[in-house]
């Protein structure tokens, strides 16, 4: 069931028993930092600061059964001879600086001067995914927290030798190149306002995520399978569109980033289905329960300081270009019931059946759902963006 936690919006400081998160003065008695509660004062008005900016979900904690966690310390060799091959050597890695303007050289002006003028014939409404793809890439504190959350697999010390911690500390320091480089990128362009830019990051990695997935790694791992995949086609359509702008460089970095994506997509679906080998009624039933609450977008809490629902108006420019749609949604969820043979699942109790009947007819009821929705929204609207000195942009 779903239980909601309404947190109020954003420009909240004023009212809060403390302005900025720190200190507070006047008559409001001043708390020791061992102190270990925060003062429940001002019963009634929930306004901090650094909240998200849309009401989360109160979650439900914990909810793999205990005894399950052992599947994960017995899958420990598995990951490492499996999971752990799906890394790249570092010496091996690609870096930001191979496709950038190299600032120790004597040609670095004109690389920037080159760099801009590519820019110059890319439209408005590309630069507002291209930043929101960006932004999205760099709260990837956030998304370390996330797995780092999911009971049996979590990093315990932050050095920790499992295969999972490794994964998960590997993981991140690959997925750390792709917001630097875009962030590199867009800010020598000169075509995007970088402190609108720099505020909604801060902003989103203030307010962390609400993905749902309880501490339960079926839960996680169901929904990083399903978000890289999801990254992996949108950086793929970026690529695509740059290089229809003929900005070449552009469409190779995109297009490297989302080669990133496919291989982590592959590592988490393979997880998945050793899970699904292991306890088929248990991720049958985990996959439902993902779809029915619906995965959500990782920067789903984004917020710049000006638009309450610049995450909808980002997703709306995103789905009008065709980087990344409802269609993709539903394309996603049936590449992933195929690959982990959802439909030919055999033994499952009787719930597990149900689920995997929900399961797989989902794709086909997104898309219908879809083609109404695509038929009815046809009014066209336009709104500012900050992120591009609020010029407007159709969504
Ligand atoms: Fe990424
Ligand atoms: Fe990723």
């Amino acid at each position: 069931m779903a239980l909601k936690l309404n947190v109020l919006s954003f420009p909240a400081a004023k009212h809060s028993a403390f302005p900025n998160g720190s200190q507070h003065r006047g008559s409001h008695r001043v708390f020791m930092a061992s102190t270990l509660h925060p003062p429940s004062v001002e019963v009634g008005n929930a306004k901090k600061p650094f909240t998200p900016p849309k009401e989360v979900h109160l979650q439900v904690t914990h909810s793999m059964p205990p005894e399950k966690r052992e599947i994960f310390d017995s899958l420990n060799g598995w990951a490492e001879s499996n999971i752990l091959v799906h890394l790249k050597d570092v010496e091996k890695s690609w870096q930001p600086s191979d496709f950038l303007p190299d600032p120790a050289s004597d040609g670095f002006e004109e690389q920037v001067k080159d760099l801009r003028e590519r820019c110059k014939e890319i439209p408005d409404d590309y630069f507002v995914v291209l930043v929101g793809d960006m932004i999205t890439e760099e709260a990837l504190p956030t998304y370390q927290t996330m797995i780092n959350t999911l009971d049996g697999v979590r990093d315990e010390t932050g050095a920790s030798l499992t295969s999972w911690a490794i994964w998960t500390r590997a993981w991140t320091a690959e997925e750390n190149r792709h917001g630097d480089l875009l962030n590199k990128y867009l800010y020598l362009s000169g075509r995007v306002d970088m402190k609108q830019i720099e505020k909604t990051t801060q902003y989103l990695i203030g307010s962390g995520m609400d993905p749902r997935t309880e501490n339960n790694p079926y839960l996680g791992f169901i929904y990083t399978s399903f978000q890289e995949r999801a990254t992996f086609i949108s950086h793929g359509n970026t690529a695509r569109l740059a290089k229809e702008h003929g900005d070449m460089k552009l469409a190779q970095i995109c297009g490297t980033i989302a080669a990133d994506e496919k291989r982590h997509e592959t590592a988490y679906s393979k997880i998945i289905e050793k899970l699904f080998e292991i306890d088929p009624d248990g991720t049958v039933l985990a996959l439902a329960d993902m779809m029915r609450k619906k995965i959500s977008m990782p920067a789903h809490l984004m917020y710049d300081g000006r638009d309450e629902n610049l995450f909808e108006h980002f997703s709306a420019v995103a789905q009008r270009l065709g980087v990344y749609t409802a269609r993709d949604y539903a394309d996603i969820l049936e590449f992933l019931v195929g690959r982990w043979n959802v439909e030919k699942l055999t033994g499952l109790s009787g719930e597990g059946r149900k689920a995997q009947d929900y399961v797989c007819g989902l794709p086909a009821r997104f898309r219908k759902l879809e083609e109404r929705a695509a038929a009815k929204a046809k009014q066209a609207s336009s709104v500012p963006f900050s992120w591009i000195f609020n010029r407007e942009v159709m969504l």
